[in-house]
């Protein structure tokens, strides 16, 4: 007999991209920023370490509230940082959707949604995405109806492509909460910050927003929700007292603070990312068009699995991803690219065509 929740005995768990430990690969399978996090964010930590270590952290990370409060042009209580923005997504399940209740989320997409429903012992429904990566509001206008909680990450994952705000009010729940996952947002053409909030729709909107990919963080664990008070002071109730360290705290705040280096490295991002686009082309790759940093990359003649496997044999990481079951039970599958330094990107588009010769 299980000791386990039947929930818990029922699911896979989500897999995390691989991370090898060793030196010598060119790794572009978890949308890491490639380049350093700003100089301020090292000298941040340094100090916290030389301060006062033995006592627990700022509960409500006044300094970090207030430092990015005032790039979203709100009030402190909008915000609420987490251990990650997986940790925020977590948070609203716990908060807003009892068991049994529906949460939705676009297909193919960030498969952890579905994971954190299981967990939940919540119902969960994929919202079906066109072969062209956009909605059929129509088609899923039903089950948005019913849902409790939304989640949809805008640039979308895998795609990186980006839905319009007037596509996004469309899919806002009546009787529900709408969570946009702005984990790549910074990387979008006409970034926002929290515009969308001020609208009608605002009251039952969260965005969540992570300093893994853009502030170059991944390996600090930071993000955080912006929302209206009233869902904020909600979501706080079921949070983990000290949720974020001292450490992460100093990181983070200094990595806010410092927008002229994430701006920076936004900006080389995205011009790696159009010659990466075009040189995957020319080897005849479909490409769709990212607002992110990775790119989704599909081949109508050589399996997409095989190309994984030969570049990992030659310490290449890209993401194989499979979604059985996606719009008329097909299966897509693809490779998505993250973008990395110019160097990188060389070495990896050198091996590919040698693989694809
Ligand atoms: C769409 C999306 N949302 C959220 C996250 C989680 O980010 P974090 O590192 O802040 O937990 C990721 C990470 O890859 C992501 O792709």
């Amino acid at each position: 007999m299980s000791l386990f929740r039947p929930d818990v005995d029922r699911i896979q768990g989500y897999v995390p991209g691989e991370q090898p430990q060793d030196d010598g690969w060119i790794k572009l399978n978890t949308n890491e920023n490639p380049y350093p996090p700003s100089p301020k964010v090292a000298a941040a930590v340094a100090e916290a370490c030389s301060g006062r270590l033995n006592v627990y952290p700022d509960p409500l990370a006044s300094r970090f509230r207030k430092a990015t409060a005032e790039l979203f042009n709100v009030d402190q209580d909008w915000i609420l940082p987490g251990n990650g923005s997986d940790e925020i997504l977590t948070i609203l399940n716990r908060a807003f959707v009892d068991p049994g209740e529906l949460i939705t989320f676009p297909y193919p997409s960030y498969t952890l949604y579905e994971t954190l429903a299981d967990i939940q012992g919540a119902a969960h429904e994929r919202l079906l995405l066109e072969p062209d990566w956009s909605w059929d509001i129509d088609r899923v206008r039903p089950q948005i109806e019913r849902s409790k909680l939304v989640l949809v990450p805008n640039p979308n994952s895998p795609s990186g492509n980006c839905w319009a705000d007037e596509t996004i009010h469309e899919l806002v729940p009546p009787n529900g909460v709408f969570v946009l996952d702005e984990a790549y947002g910074d990387f979008r053409a006409e970034p926002h910050q929290g515009e969308i909030l001020h609208s009608d729709d605002g009251r039952r909107m969260v965005i969540t927003r992570t300093l893994s990919k853009s502030y170059s963080l991944a390996g600090i664990r930071f993000g955080f929700a912006v929302a209206h008070p009233d869902l904020i002071s909600g979501m706080r109730k079921v949070k983990d007292s000290y949720n974020c360290n001292t450490l992460s705290l100093a990181a983070a705040t200094a990595a806010v603070e410092d927008q002229d280096w994430m701006l920076g490295n936004r900006r080389r991002i995205i011009a790696t990312r159009d010659r990466l686009t075009k040189s995957l082309c020319e080897l005849n790759f479909d490409t769709v068009d990212s607002e992110a940093n990775f790119i989704w990359a599909t081949h109508s003649e050589i399996s997409h699995q095989k190309i994984y496997e030969k570049l990992k044999a030659r310490k290449v990481l890209v993401r194989f991803m499979k979604f059985p079951e996606s719009l008329n039970d097909s299966e897509l599958t693809g490779l998505r690219i993250t973008v990395g330094t110019d160097d990188e990107t060389d070495g990896f588009l050198e091996i590919l065509r040698e693989i694809m010769e």
